[in-house]
């Protein structure tokens, strides 16, 4: 579902990328794509609109398409004996539905009742991150800050930037059309809609989704999410308190094992992640990991992931796996 978008055409490329064992492909998108073909495997799908019968002899669903299809379209899939694994925020918090980040609580599965969530693309990178650290040392409160791609909102917002940066250095007038502001040249510090408290939807799935994947509502979140003029990857600025110390050096140790992560964290050589660099990779990047001088138990870091694979495409299709192994 979804087959047209930015994580649809991403989910294509994963999955023939990593072979995924497929006899009978279905692609699915709106009206709007009736007629288009996506090629899989040197071989060209007719893409189908999307119906509450698309799902007959389908075992799995990845679902991309937003959540209001999700709810529509979803139940009829579990009806029909499909698995869905969903990269939409409709059922992220719904208690009988597992949000899964397969590198941090996969047992959670086997739980599911014919769907499972793929969380936010910047809770995921983080928790990759932050679980081996909770592990070792407990992590009380984590204060972030995310520096996100545009295409962390869909095929329209890239072209969106593409389209502006040509207006841009024309020296021409910049109109929005899909973003609240211009976002070449800019930064927009709101990512979803406000909420009563003062914080946006994107800063409070955050804070719940990080609870939920970790498995302890104890653990405070502050969030603050930024949209910047990057087309992949997300960056974010975290830091976190513990309850037993850890040191920097520990923490590049504990990371440098862990599934899914790879420290770059010399600065001496001016290296570290950077967006421009983890596009197209599957890992999550840490680097600029330091103490926090300003508190007890205290480390901050850089933390770098492609939002469209590790954030959305890849985590589903990881799951996926898992569920035919
Ligand atoms: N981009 C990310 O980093 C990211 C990360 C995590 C989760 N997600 C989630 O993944 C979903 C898709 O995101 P995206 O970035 O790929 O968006 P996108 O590029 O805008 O693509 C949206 C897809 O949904 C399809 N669609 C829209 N309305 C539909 C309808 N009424 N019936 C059937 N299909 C419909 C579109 O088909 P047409 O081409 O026919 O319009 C297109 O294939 C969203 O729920 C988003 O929150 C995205």
């Amino acid at each position: 579902m979804g087959a047209t978008g930015a994580v649809g055409s991403c989910f294509l490329n994963i999955l023939e990328e990593r072979k995924f064992p497929i006899k009978n492909l279905r692609l699915l998108a709106s009206e709007r794509s009736k007629g288009k073909k996506l090629k899989f495997a040197g071989k060209a799908y007719p893409v189908e609109i999307l119906t509450h019968d698309s799902f007959k002899d389908i075992d799995i669903v990845l679902a991309s398409a937003g959540a209001s299809r999700s709810l529509e379209f979803l139940p009829s899939a579990v009806k029909a004996g499909a698995v869905c694994v969903d990269n939409s925020s409709a059922f992220r918090m719904d208690k009988n539905v597992p949000l899964v980040v397969p590198e941090v609580n996969p047992e959670k599965i086997k739980e599911n009742k014919g769907i499972i969530a793929n969380p936010n693309c910047s809770t995921i990178q983080m928790v990759v991150a932050l679980w081996p650290i909770h592990k070792a040392a407990r992590i009380k409160r984590i204060v972030v800050t995310t520096f996100q791609a545009v295409s962390g909102a869909g095929q329209k917002k890239i072209n969106e930037l593409w389209d502006q940066s040509r207006v841009f250095l024309a020296k021409k007038k910049v109109t929005p059309v899909e973003f609240p502001h211009p976002i070449a040249f800019n930064l927009i510090p709101q990512i979803d809609v406000f909420l009563e408290n003062g914080y946006t939807k994107e800063e409070i799935k955050m804070v719940n989704e990080t609870q939920k994947i970790m498995g302890d509502a104890s653990i405070q979140v502050n969030a603050t999410c930024v949209r910047v003029p990057v087309f992949y990857a997300h960056s974010e600025s975290v830091n976190i308190e513990t309850e037993k110390p850890i040191s920097p050096d520990e923490v590049r140790k504990l990371l440098s094992k862990a599934e899914g992560v790879t420290v770059i964290d010399d600065p001496e050589n001016k290296s570290y992640p950077m967006p421009i660099f983890a596009e197209g990779k599957d890992d999550t990047f840490v680097g600029r990991i330091r103490k926090d001088e300003s508190i007890k138990n205290g480390i901050s870091m850089w933390v770098v992931s492609d939002n469209i694979r590790k954030g959305a495409a890849l985590n589903a299709i990881q799951i996926a796996e898992r569920l035919i192994k």
